[in-house]
């Protein structure tokens, strides 16, 4: 039997709700399929905070290290909110991010045949919808120095974050984009604001560079960021792969959740750099939605995000690409057949809790495989 190691991270919030749903199919596929996942189980967030002072221990940090792939929840909420800058809940998340090296963040935005209507814009405009945001995740802005306050001593203070890009970072990310939209539509939108940053300027060359010297046969185009979002909300069909830094990427994907009809369908792969001897990468796997604070402990989360980046997890970290995309039918299989969640709930669906449509897909995913 195989061995596959994964690290769960549930965080706070609707994360332990949602991962409770992933434990479910973990065990089926252990019991039912001998996937052979070892699992392990850590603090991220407020609740490690709670524990130890920190947003994640040097222990649970080691596991994610050694892990093949980590599943992630979410972090954060009210109750945080006091604590130091340094040791706040989504500290956590940026350091698993930085120390594991995960530079390329893919979130696909699919819109699922049953969901055209839970959109708030027209069914048309987001019918069919299959895009794939590629974030840069280790640079930017989120991590470039200075990143401080600091006191001008006239009763005015300074904040200071500072967006740093270098040459081989744009390059890794880009080729990233380049290489999946070969796998799809073949067409890449960069997205920057070489109009007022250099940062921009630089960003726009190396992915021209880039194109030019190893992926032409794949179809360019640039836009400017804010331009990019507007367009994403006109007619986001005309996307296939976007590439874009940290925080632009941060931005435009919470609006491309929204074109799914939820932020509770979004999922997550966080990559880093393949090793040259034996090919595996480090990844952590997530949905884009945060902790949501406003239902959390209500068990009415949509646990779809959290599911669907599991099935990102059979595909990128254990080449199980038969599961994946049979969890992914499963996923779209139970939305047609009109359970829903209250985020995505519609005249005439059937309104479901969390359990419920963890337990749907789990039944349904084991239906597919029979
Ligand atoms: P959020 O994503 O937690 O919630 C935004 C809205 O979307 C809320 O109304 C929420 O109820 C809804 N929502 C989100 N996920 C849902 C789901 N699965 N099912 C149904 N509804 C869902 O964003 P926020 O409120 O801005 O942030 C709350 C906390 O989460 C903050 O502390 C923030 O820093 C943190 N956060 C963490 C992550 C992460 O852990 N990866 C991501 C984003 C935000
Ligand atoms: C996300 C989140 C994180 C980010 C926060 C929680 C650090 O918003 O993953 O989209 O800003 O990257
Ligand atoms: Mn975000």
């Amino acid at each position: 039997m195989a061995s596959r190691k994964l690290l769960l991270l549930a965080g706070d919030g609707i994360g332990p709700e949602a991962m409770a749903e992933v434990k479910k199919l973990i065990a089926m596929m252990n019991a039912e399929m001998a996937a052979g996942f070892e699992t392990e189980e850590g603090l991220v967030g407020g609740c490690a905070y709670d524990a130890h002072g920190k947003a994640i221990s040097e222990e649970d940090m080691a596991k994610a290290m050694a892990a093949d792939a980590v599943l992630f929840g979410a972090v954060g909420g009210p109750k945080w909110d006091g604590v130091p800058y340094e040791v706040r809940p989504e500290a956590g998340l940026l350091r698993l991010r930085k120390d594991m090296e995960l530079f390329a963040n893919l979130r696909p935005a699919i819109c699922y045949p049953a969901l055209a209507s839970s959109s708030s814009l027209k069914p048309e405009v987001v019918e069919g919808l299959d895009i794939l945001i590629v974030r840069e995740l280790t640079g930017g802005v989120y991590f470039g120095e200075p990143k401080e306050i600091i006191d001008l001593g006239n009763g005015q203070k300074r904040g200071i974050d500072t967006q740093v890009y270098d040459t081989f970072e744009i390059e890794r990310i880009a080729g990233v984009a380049f290489e999946l939209a070969r796998t799809r539509q073949n067409k890449v939108c960069s997205m920057e604001k070489r109009n007022v940053m250099k940062s921009g300027v630089l960003w726009n060359e190396v992915v021209t560079q880039t194109h030019k010297a190893k992926y032409p046969d794949v179809e360019l185009s640039h836009m400017l960021a804010d331009a990019g979002g507007m367009q994403l909300v006109r007619w986001p069909k005309q996307f296939d792969v976007i590439v874009t830094d940290n925080l632009f990427g941060d931005m435009l994907s919470d609006v491309a959740a929204m074109l799914t009809g939820s932020l509770g369908m979004l999922p997550s792969a966080s990559l880093g750099a393949p090793d040259p001897k034996t090919g595996s990468r480090k990844a952590l796997y997530e949905p884009v939605h945060g902790s949501a604070p406003d239902i959390a402990g209500q068990g009415i989360a949509n646990p779809i995000a959290m599911i669907a980046s599991f099935a990102m997890c059979l595909r990128y970290s254990f080449n199980m690409v038969a599961e994946a995309d049979r969890l992914e039918k499963a996923i779209a299989d139970v939305l047609d057949s009109g359970l829903r969640t209250g985020d995505i709930m519609s005249p005439g669906a059937t309104q479901v809790n969390t359990q419920q449509m963890g337990d749907a897909i789990v039944e349904k995913f084991r239906a597919l495989a029979a």
